[in-house]
């Protein structure tokens, strides 16, 4: 097995900086050579430090990716429909892609570590990477999927401003910056950039386009993401997607009812042994986006019946959504293929 050489498409954005940061401290990871870097013409030069080296961010034309064997795609729709079947063709073996372009492709299978790790086997030069607010929540639906059964999931999301990169953060700083100073309620009269769907002190129950039936893209990516990674492509399961002025961290209210029968204590222990959950049990705590920000595990409490109906449960879900749902859940893809030989 030959080591890796990495590009990373969209080194300089939110998603790409999280994985140069984990890929700094993850001493086995198996790199042949510091990774190849690539923006925009805009960032190409700029440098950025990695391990002692001085990187230099290059522009992603096609020619730039030759004598690579690995790439991770976190860049934007366009750049995975146009670049990846060009890289594949310039004898990249595996494209691992976190954008939403690819994740519904029967031929791409859709993976989050720790749930369908196995699907990896099957790639045929692209693995997908779900969305942010998926990746958290199929961890503890897949354990509780393994253990009782799952009969529906009701989901409603509290997203951070980083689940839509870069430019958001600095929005809703932005924006944050203006009421204060101004004392206003809204940024009615600012720039119309700026007034548009207000990030700052507001909450916005769309995330993406309207789809046809009322449903929000991101709500439908949740669905059927949700689906395809669990093989329970008639799961009854439904979402309401939510903006919060939150920077980083995704947070979740969810209500399961499962197909089996279920003492609480029987739950509690399912999630605490579940890798990658850490499970918030003691009475009385909860996990914030604040306790979720650049940790590792998906954070899960408020375990508790929901009586109202038979066999049902309510959870809160909190994660990185940088790493749970893209940077770390891409390094860890790429670690598993690379120790199945399949890069
Ligand atoms: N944010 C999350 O929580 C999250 C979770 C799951 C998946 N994702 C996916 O991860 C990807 C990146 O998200 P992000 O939040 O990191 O966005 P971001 O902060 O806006 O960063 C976007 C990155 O893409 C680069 N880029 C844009 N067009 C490019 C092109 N033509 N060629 C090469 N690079 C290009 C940008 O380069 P410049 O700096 O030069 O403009 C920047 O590095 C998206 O596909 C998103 O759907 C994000």
């Amino acid at each position: 097995m030959s080591a890796i050489k990495l590009g990373i498409l969209g080194a300089t954005g939110k998603v790409g900086t999280e994985l140069l940061k984990l890929l700094e401290n993850w001493p086995d990871f198996p790199l042949a050579e510091p990774p190849t870097l690539f923006g925009t013409a805009k960032s190409e030069g700029r440098k950025i430090k990695f391990k002692g080296h001085e990187l230099t961010v290059k522009d992603s034309q096609p020619e730039n990716l030759e004598g690579l064997n690995l790439l991770i795609s976190c860049a934007n729709g366009e750049v995975s429909e146009k670049l990846v079947p060009l890289a594949l063709k310039k004898g990249i073996k595996l494209v691992i892609d976190t954008d939403s372009y690819y994740r519904m492709d029967s031929k791409v299978p859709l993976v989050t570590i720790g749930v369908n790790d196995e699907d990896i086997d099957w790639h045929e030069g692209i693995i997908a990477g779900p969305n942010c607010s998926t990746a958290q929540l199929v961890l503890p639906l897949a354990a509780l999927n393994k253990a009782f059964g799952l009969q529906r999931v009701i989901v409603n999301t509290y997203q951070s401003v980083s689940g839509a990169g870069k430019a958001a953060m600095d929005e809703l700083i932005e924006q944050s910056k203006i009421i204060v100073q101004d004392n206003e309620l809204s940024l009615k009269g600012t720039p119309e950039r700026l007034a548009k769907d207000q990030f700052a002190f507001n909450v916005i129950p769309k995330i993406s386009k309207f789809m046809e039936n009322g449903d929000t893209k991101e709500e439908w990516k949740v669905i059927v993401e949700t689906r395809k990674m669990l093989r329970l492509p008639e799961l009854k399961i439904t979402c309401t997607a939510v903006r919060v002025p939150v920077l980083l961290g995704h947070s979740e209210s969810v209500n399961v009812q499962l197909l089996n029968s279920f003492k609480l204590e029987q739950v509690l222990e399912v999630l605490q042994n579940h890798p990658g959950v850490q499970l918030w049990s003691e009475p009385e705590t909860y996990p914030m986006p604040l306790d979720a920000a650049n940790t590792i595990p998906v954070h899960v409490g408020r375990v508790r019946l929901d009586e109202s109906a038979p066999n049902c449960l309510n959870l809160w879900i909190v994660a990185d959504n940088l790493l749970i749902g893209a940077a770390l859940n891409a390094l860890r893809i790429a670690e598993t293929a690379y120790k199945r030989n399949k890069i």
